[in-house]
C-alpha cells in the first residue's frame, strides 16, 4: 500500500493533528506528514510542527494582504508538498475558493458535535458545547466529513457519539468529546488510506 501524504490546516492547539502525527509515530497510520500551514504565527500547532520536524508555514493577512493571494499560496505549499490529503485540525479560516477546487473530495475537517446538528457559521468551540447542553440533548459526539463551500457541510465520513451527563458543563464536554475526536480522526484517516473508505478523488 501506498504511503499518503497529508497536510494540515491548523490554527490553535493542534491537538487533533499530534493525535494524527502520534499515530504514524506508532505505525498506526502509513503516511507521509508534509506540511503544516497555520493563519495564527503564535500557534501551538506550529510549534508542534517545528518540534517534530514538519515543513511548517504562517499564511495570513499578515503575509498576504489579499486574501486571494493568500488562499493561492496555500495551494502552492499544498502542490509543491505532493499533497494527497488535507487534514483541516482546528482551522478556524473558510477554505479559499483556489484551495477548494484544488483539493475537492480530499480536504477533511472534524467538528466537535453531531453534524448537521450543531453546525454551521459561528458554531465553533464552546459555542458548539452550550448549544448542545441549551438543547436538553443526552448524546452528542463528533463529526469527520469532507468540506465543501458551505460551513460545516459536506459528505460525513464517519461520526461516533459521546454521552452528555447531567452535572456537564461546555467545558466537560469538550474535554470528552475531544478525547474521541483524537481517536476517531486517526481511525478514519486509516480507513482511507486502506480504502475502506472511498474518497470520491482518491
Ligand atoms: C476541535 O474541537 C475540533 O473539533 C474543532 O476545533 C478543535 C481543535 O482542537 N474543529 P485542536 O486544535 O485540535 O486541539
Amino acid at each position: 500500500m501506498e504511503k499518503m501524504n497529508i497536510a494540515f490546516l491548523a490554527s490553535h492547539g493542534g491537538s487533533n493533528m499530534q493525535a494524527i502525527i502520534d499515530a504514524v509515530k506508532q505505525r498506526r497510520l502509513k503516511a507521509n506528514l508534509v506540511a503544516v500551514i497555520s493563519n495564527n504565527s503564535g500557534s501551538m500547532a506550529l510549534q508542534r510542527a517545528e518540534a517534530e520536524n514538519i515543513p511548517n508555514y504562517h499564511i495570513s493577512s499578515l503575509t498576504h494582504e489579499d486574501s486571494n493571494k493568500a488562499d493561492a499560496a496555500i495551494v502552492e505549499i499544498l502542490n509543491k508538498s505532493e499533497t494527497d490529503l488535507v487534514v483541516l485540525a482546528g482551522y478556524m479560516k473558510k477554505i479559499g475558493d483556489q484551495t477548494l477546487k484544488a483539493y475537492q473530495g480530499r480536504i477533511l475537517n472534524i467538528h466537535p458535535a453531531l453534524l448537521p446538528k450543531f453546525g454551521g457559521r459561528g458554531m465553533f468551540g464552546k459555542r458548539v458545547h452550550e448549544a448542545v447542553l441549551k438543547s436538553g440533548d443526552s448524546v452528542t459526539g463528533v463529526t469527520i466529513h469532507l468540506i465543501d463551500e458551505k460551513y460545516d457541510n459536506g459528505p460525513i465520513l464517519a461520526q461516533e457519539e459521546v454521552a452528555v451527563l447531567e452535572n456537564d458543563t461546555a467545558d466537560s464536554l469538550a474535554e470528552r468529546v475531544l478525547v474521541k475526536e483524537h481517536t476517531l480522526y486517526a481511525e478514519t484517516i486509516a480507513k482511507i488510506i486502506s480504502k475502506e473508505i472511498r474518497l470520491p478523488i482518491i
